[in-house]
């Protein structure tokens, strides 16, 4: 069995997210979306928040998992008998960063690949916090995120403002 794994912060997930676990699901047999911390990063939304979000978007993609991680990607791909990470790219500017987290990861577990899917070209430039930064002003996020969250989103960003930062 084909297991892949999907990291990120998802913070919260994108439209531009769920496009690559639709796509990715349909290369493998079992895709596990892991809900992980970057240390660059000071989170708008609790671990728990993220998955229940991923959870919702994701409904209806039977071979799709949704867990959350708080250690090292490489260890916990062994732990799940994954072989394959999957990351979008966006743009060029995305690759440097990505290629020296593959490589970083393959170090650590040489069985590990990772797979890059092109971003389709209407999220190209879509990030989770263009979208909270959007929904912070009062902005309209649809077509931005998932339909089936985009409601939460919106409420738990103008209850808590702006209080997360990079
Ligand atoms: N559509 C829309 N947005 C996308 C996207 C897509 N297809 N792909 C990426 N993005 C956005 C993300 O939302 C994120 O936006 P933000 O910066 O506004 O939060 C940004 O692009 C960067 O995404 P990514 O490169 O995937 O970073 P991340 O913070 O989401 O995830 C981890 C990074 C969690 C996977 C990485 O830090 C990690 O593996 N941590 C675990 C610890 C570890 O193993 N460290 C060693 C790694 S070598």
């Amino acid at each position: 069995m084909k297991t892949a794994i999907y990291p990120g912060s998802f913070d919260p997930v994108t439209a531009g997210h769920l496009d690559i676990i639709r796509r990715a699901a349909g290369l493998c047999d079992r895709l596990i979306v892991v809900v992980m911390h970057n240390q660059a990063k000071k989170p708008a939304f609790s671990p728990e928040e993220r998955c229940a979000l991923l959870r919702r978007a994701a409904e209806g993609l039977p071979n799709v998992e949704v867990q959350m991680f708080s250690g090292l990607l490489a260890d916990y791909a062994g732990q799940q008998n994954a072989d394959t990470i999957i990351k979008g790219l966006r743009a060029v500017s995305d690759f440097e960063y990505e290629f020296q987290m593959a490589l970083a990861n393959r170090k650590l577990n040489p069985n590990l690949d990772t797979v890059f899917l092109m971003t389709s070209a209407e999220h190209m430039y879509l990030s989770s916090s263009i979208v909270k930064d959007i929904a912070a002003h009062g902005g309209d996020i649809t077509g931005l995120v998932p339909d089936s969250v985009k409601n939460e989103i919106l409420l738990r960003i103008r209850k808590d403002g702006n209080t997360w930062q990079h």
